[in-house]
């Protein structure tokens, strides 16, 4: 007995061909496919085939099922897009696409800037690597300062400058003053520097590397009242119109006098009082629960200062005929501050439930 593979092929194509609905294509199937379908039924005839031609005919016949299977597959394919096709329902909510947001550091550079600019003050990026020289010498820092320990400040192995010495990963924006006065040679100066900085610490309110914000205004005849206003006016625009902020003597060596700026806590707006409990309690005191982010009313917002003559020196600028403050603020610290973030690390986590929220 002979098979003509070649000829039960062209009968299996022809019925896949012209099935036109799935219902007919799943019939098809089980001529084809099913246990009494087509290729079963040529597979149970092997036997009677002489021996010397069945296992090319058995070979055949299993790559007819093969074909058979692939292109059932793909009719399948076809006609359920076709059913799709005719029956969109256009009232069906699309599939939503998942958007990023960006990250709350790029947010908040954005809005300080944007504040900054308000003010006229000019947007600057210093390098992230920095002179020794520009980091602490200009800034009026004795060599024997305990920032310029390496348990402090990152080096960067190299051969040191003959004037700048070592280069550094920039401990703070600082140097961004000095770099500043050079640029611009001669007052007014109005800039706010914002960039990474790098300590080598690692808890809940300090990573190795953050970001800072370094405010410098130098002209004539500038006082601490100017520095209280445009701290203010941040203050206001950046926390909510109701903060207030305080100067609190510090010392800072690059500043004469220096400061620490505080704000009223954004969440118990500067009452230190979170809330009443409604636990039962007799006195009024016992009512009283204290704000957990400030305990006191106040929350440390960082470094300020009238820029010391030594700097504006190191800057080119004379400090008989001007004057100036600065300031140097943490831009995790202020959002943390804003929101009620308790620990730094969340920035970094890459965990969208965090960063998606602001
Ligand atoms: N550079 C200081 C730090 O990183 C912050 C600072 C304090 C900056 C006082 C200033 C300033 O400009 O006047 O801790």
């Amino acid at each position: 007995m002979e098979i003509d593979v070649t000829n039960e092929k062209k009968k299996a194509i022809d019925f896949i061909v012209n099935s036109s609905s799935l219902s007919e294509l799943i019939k098809t199937e089980t001529e084809l496919l099913g246990r009494n379908g087509l290729i079963n039924s040529l597979l149970k005839q092997l036997k009677n085939i002489i021996p010397e031609k069945r296992k090319t005919v058995g070979i055949n016949i299993n790559a007819l099922k093969q074909e058979v299977i692939t292109l059932i597959n793909q009719k399948k394919q076809l006609l359920s897009q076709k059913i799709d096709d005719k029956n969109i329902d256009v009232t069906m909510p699309g599939t939503s696409i998942k958007t990023g947001t960006l990250h709350p550091i790029t947010i908040a550079i954005t809005e300080i800037s944007s504040i900054f600019s308000k003010l006229g003050f000019i947007r600057m990026s210093y390098p992230e690597v920095e002179w020794e020289y520009l980091a602490f010498d200009t800034l009026n820092m004795p060599k024997t300062h305990p920032a310029r320990d390496d348990f402090e400040t990152t080096f960067v192995n190299g051969e040191p400058h003959p004037t700048y010495g070592k280069m550094i990963l920039t401990p703070h924006t600082s140097s961004g003053q000095i770099r500043e006065m050079w640029r611009l040679k001669k007052p007014p100066i109005r800039m706010i520097n914002i960039g990474k900085c790098y300590r080598p610490n690692w808890d809940a309110t300090h990573t190795p590397m953050f970001h800072q914000f370094e405010g410098l205004c130098v002209d004539t005849d500038i006082n601490i009242t100017h520095l209280k206003g445009a701290l203010d006016y941040f203050a206001k625009e950046y926390f909510g119109e109701n903060t207030q902020t305080r100067l609190r003597p510090h010392h800072f060596q690059f500043t004469e006098p220096s400061f620490e700026v505080d704000i009223s806590c954004t969440m118990c707006q500067g009452t230190g009082i979170l809330r009443q409990s409604r636990d039962s309690g007799t006195s009024q005191d016992d009512l009283k629960v204290k704000c957990k982010i400030c305990k006191s009313g106040w929350l440390e917002l960082g470094g300020t200062g009238m820029v010391h003559p030594n700097v504006l020196i190191s800057g080119g600028i004379d400090p008989i005929k001007y004057s100036g403050w600065a300031f140097g603020f943490g831009i995790e610290r202020v959002i943390m501050m804003k929101y009620g973030v308790d620990d730094i690390r969340n920035y970094y986590s890459g965990d969208m439930r965090f960063l998606s929220q602001f």
